[in-house]
């Protein structure tokens, strides 16, 4: 069996027994008489306190991975309530040391300076915090959609073909390579940016399917919410009617993850977060949390948000660096403010004007707009897109020549029109820009264990 981790010693405290605890030390008190070892193994945000004799912790200092062994007792401590105190000599087993050049320190080290060390940062309460985070957003997420009655499926990630058609693809080979010998597909072939057109082929034949997979983008823009690789949870649900009914699935999804986590923060076992101690992140959250609990989120057109954004603009009470202009992109400037000051709230933004989206959205009755939308959140801009999908094959093909789009490696995915089709529709959310949000984290990097983005592929 495995020695117990720390988690559980908090969970269900082993008293009157010897155990064994392995982790590192996170920082070393020595008195006269005894000495007092901090030490984390990274299942908990709580530090296990480690009373032992003086000698013993010679040779120890921060950032040295370390075996105790001794008997879990109540603790009088102030900041915890069970420590582990060991009286024997040799309890206390060195495992691996430190050179002095060791970074981590006990005391606060800002993200960015953290950023600079991607093989240690984890390491850190804070961080380790956030990966915890990560690990229980991802389980409430695979319960939700099982309630749903879901598929979790498992899409490819080597593509052939350009689902969103914003030229951000890395190429994984080369069809034209000069080097023909060692030729492997002998095609054209990319990282995916999207699986959402082979999970539309699943999605014809099991009806609701989701998965969680990464997603590649060559974008130039450095910003603190985009990655070059980044985690996109995306869903396909047939037999739907319209776009409400997605933007309603959306809401219920997320707010079903925040009931979760609400529930594990009042819980005892919590341990993704140090209530206690981060008490200003956790006021942040919860306030957000609820907030985003107690209301009906927003629901405006694309157009309305352009007619609101200009007017707003034009009385004086905000002003923008870009122009609001119906046919061109809403801003993040634009996004940031509708969500944070305007509505403070969540907004769904229906109905894009259908140029500046990919070919396989519906065609709304207008002929210049298309049945989507996506969730705009305060803070982060942009969480989730998503559309209904052309089911008329004679737009969708008239759409594509429109784009000087080439069919040959997507005649699969058109052939499904006439292969028992049915309206359905889907959506994709960025995985990180979810925990920023949720998390009220910054930046999209502290996310993420190894963040990836142009000029930025350190480790
Ligand atoms: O809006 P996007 O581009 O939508 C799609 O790719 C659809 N095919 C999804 C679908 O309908 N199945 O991307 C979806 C979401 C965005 O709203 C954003 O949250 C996230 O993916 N995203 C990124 N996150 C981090 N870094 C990037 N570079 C991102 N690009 C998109
Ligand atoms: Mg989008």
């Amino acid at each position: 069996a495995l020695s117990k981790c720390i988690s559980e010693i908090f969970k269900d405290p082993p008293f009157k027994s010897q155990i064994t605890v392995n982790g590192w030390v996170k920082g070393v008190r020595v008195q006269k008489s005894i000495a007092f070892i901090d030490v984390s193994d990274g299942t908990s945000f709580q530090n296990l306190m480690c009373v032992v004799p003086p000698d013993q912790a010679k040779e120890l200092r921060t950032g040295v991975s370390v075996q105790i062994t001794g008997e879990i007792k109540e603790s009088k401590g102030k900041s915890q309530h069970l420590e582990l105190k060991t009286t024997d000599p040799d309890s206390v087993k060195l495992l691996g040391a430190v050179l002095d050049s060791y970074p981590l320190q006990k005391k606060f080290h800002s993200s960015q300076f953290l950023r600079t060390i991607p093989h240690l940062r984890w390491k850190t309460q804070f961080l380790s915090s956030i990966l915890r985070f990560r690990s229980h957003v991802e389980m409430v997420l695979m319960e939700f959609f099982t309630q749903e009655q879901f598929t979790k499926t498992h899409p490819p990630l080597i593509t052939l073909s350009d689902c969103e058609g914003a030229g951000e693809l890395f190429k994984v080979e080369s069809a034209s390579r000069a080097d023909m010998a060692n030729k492997f597909f002998g095609k054209d072939s990319y990282l995916t940016v999207s699986t959402q057109l082979h999970l539309e082929v699943l999605c014809m034949a099991l009806s609701r399917v989701w998965t969680l997979t990464p997603c590649f983008r060559a974008e130039e823009s450095n910003t603190n919410r985009h990655l070059s690789e980044f985690w996109m949870l995306e869903a396909e649900i047939a037999f739907l009617s319209d776009v409400r009914q997605l933007t309603t699935f959306c809401e219920k999804m997320i707010k079903y993850v925040v009931n979760a986590l609400r529930q594990d923060l009042e819980g005892q076992g919590s341990n993704l977060i140090n209530s206690r101690r981060d008490q200003e992140l956790v006021h942040k959250m919860t306030e957000r949390w609820d907030q985003l609990l107690n209301s009906r989120w927003k629901t405006i057109t694309y157009t309305e948000a352009i007619d609101i954004l200009s007017t707003e603009s034009s009385k004086g009470n905000i002003s923008f660096q870009f122009k609001p202009t119906w046919g061109e992109s809403l801003q993040s400037e634009h996004e940031k403010w509708l969500t944070g000051e305007y509505f403070k709230s969540p907004v769904f933004v229906l109905d894009y004007p259908k140029d500046f989206k990919p070919f396989y959205m519906t065609r709304n009755p207008d002929g210049k707009t298309v049945a989507c939308f996506d969730l705009l959140v305060p803070d982060v801009g942009e969480l989730i897109g998503g559309s209904m999908r052309e089911q008329n094959i004679d737009l969708l093909l008239d759409e594509i020549k429109q784009r000087n789009m080439k069919t040959d490696n997507i005649e699969w995915y058109l052939s499904l029109r006439s292969s028992g089709s049915v309206s359905h529709g889907g959506f994709g959310m960025g995985f990180e820009r979810l925990l920023c949000y949720l998390g009220c984290v910054e930046n999209i990097r502290d996310v993420i264990p190894f963040p990836r983005s142009s000029n930025d592929c350190v480790c």
